[in-house]
């Protein structure tokens, strides 16, 4: 009998089944940037992510072939996680009117559309929920003039009355002065993510990331500079996180006991110099502390975003050294069930192996156990990419071809194989 091009299982189509799924290592021996990961219920068979990467293309926060095109095109060629971009859970929480959205059911089937493509080749799919905040209703960068406003007016279907903050402190020039949101709009923005989370799931995704990063809503409430709240949502470091922590609390519970939960954050807004009371990486320490206990599996470490004065001290590892610093911390403290994901400026084969070097901390029935205390100098646990992947879909491929791993190519690029 001839071997038949069998089909993956559960695919809605024929596709021919991809086992092992693309990225996997077939050397032995492999580097840990290509040994596989579990995380709760979830294998993943490298190191490497995709992060989340808004395109502002959404139809009315609905994904469309754009979407499946560019998202399944990392996803087949062995990114182990692709995240969706920054998706919306109320319609006032979207960076533009252009942006993903998942506040109403008919947004479940354009993403489920990505997840069984993905899934058909054996890959996984994340989605970040997120809302912008006072960072809300501005147009696409490519249309914003630089010096000049970026609001999106309403008659390019912007909503500049309906943006809300912690405070009513405008995020800089050209964006639109927020509403100081009332306890009942926390409570309704809680909501949010609960019920996008819920249809994240009905979706098929496999992985959730909360967005508390870049300046935008979460975000705004850690600091002190962009929250000046005089209730129990401001003031005390306990009170600035008491919003992450109420959704970090309605997302975990709204999904599966097996399904990671991701938390992105700007560990630090680079404003130490200035404003020595804004939130650091010692903050981040702090609340990173808090995360193993909410059901958090991986604190994604990113930065900046929430002041326009920010200082960064630019240097290729100006971010994944932070990563690397708060893992460390986390491991003196011995914490070791939140895993630490590096982001950031990783655009080399051998930056992204050194990252996730000699840390060999490997997960065994659900907790993370140390082989080595040398290995606590690792970075972190999961390298996260956004621009190379543009620039490279096949990254993963090169990577592996750069370090001198074989790794399982797509069945039908075979051909190809570097
Ligand atoms: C086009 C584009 C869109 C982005 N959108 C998001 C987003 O939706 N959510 C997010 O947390 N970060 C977003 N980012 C930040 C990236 O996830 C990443 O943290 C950042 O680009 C640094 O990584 P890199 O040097 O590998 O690009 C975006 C970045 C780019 C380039």
């Amino acid at each position: 009998m001839a071997p038949k091009n069998s089909p993956a299982p559960n695919a809605p189509y024929f596709t021919p089944v991809q086992s092992p799924p693309v990225g996997t290592a077939i050397s032995s021996n492999p580097p840990i940037l290509f040994t596989p990961l579990k995380i709760r219920d979830v294998t993943f068979q490298n190191r490497i992510w995709v992060a989340p990467m808004c395109m502002y293309s959404a139809s009315n926060g609905h994904l469309t072939d754009f979407h499946l095109i560019h998202l399944s095109a990392f996803a087949y060629r062995g990114s182990s996680l692709t995240i969706i971009e920054a998706t919306s859970v109320s319609p006032n929480g979207r960076i533009t009117p252009e942006d993903s959205g998942l506040w109403q059911d008919s947004q479940i089937a354009p993403i489920r559309r990505v997840a069984d493509f993905v899934h058909s080749q054996g890959q996984k799919l994340g989605i970040q929920l997120a809302h912008a905040g006072r960072k809300a209703s501005t147009v696409a960068p490519w249309l914003a003039d630089r010096g000049k406003s970026v609001v999106a007016t309403k008659d390019v279907n912007g909503w500049p009355d309906d943006v809300v903050a912690p405070s009513a402190i405008v995020w800089g020039d050209g964006y639109v002065p927020p509403k100081e949101m009332t306890e009942n709009d926390i409570k309704d923005i809680v909501d949010g993510f609960r019920d996008s989370a819920k249809r994240a799931v009905q979706a098929g995704v496999d992985v959730i990331e909360i967005h508390a990063a870049h300046g935008y809503l979460l975000c705004s409430f850690l600091s002190p500079i962009s929250n000046r709240r005089t209730d129990k949502y401001g003031g005390s470091f306990e009170n600035r996180i008491r919003m992450l922590l109420e959704v970090i609390q309605a997302v975990r519970e709204a999904i599966p006991i097996g399904m990671p939960l991701l938390v992105r954050v700007s560990a630090t807004e680079w404003m130490e110099s200035q404003a020595p009371e804004s939130w650091d990486v010692e903050s981040t320490i702090r609340l990173a502390k808090l995360l193993p206990g909410l059901g958090v599996d991986l604190l994604d470490v990113s930065s900046g975003g929430n002041n326009p004065a920010q200082q960064i001290e630019m240097h290729t590892d100006f971010q994944t050294g932070i990563a690397g610093r708060i893992r460390t911390e986390l491991f003196k403290s011995g914490i070791r069930d939140l895993l630490i994901g590096a982001v950031g400026m990783i655009t080399e084969a051998e930056v992204a192996k050194s990252i996730v070097e000699a840390g060999k901390a490997v997960e065994v029935d659900q907790t993370i156990e140390i082989i080595d205390e040398q290995d606590a100098v690792a970075k972190a646990d999961i390298v996260l990419v956004a621009r190379q992947f543009l620039r490279e879909p096949e990254w993963v491929l090169r990577v592996a071809h750069t370090l001198g791993v074989d790794v399982q190519w797509p069945n039908q690029y075979g051909r190809a194989k570097l």
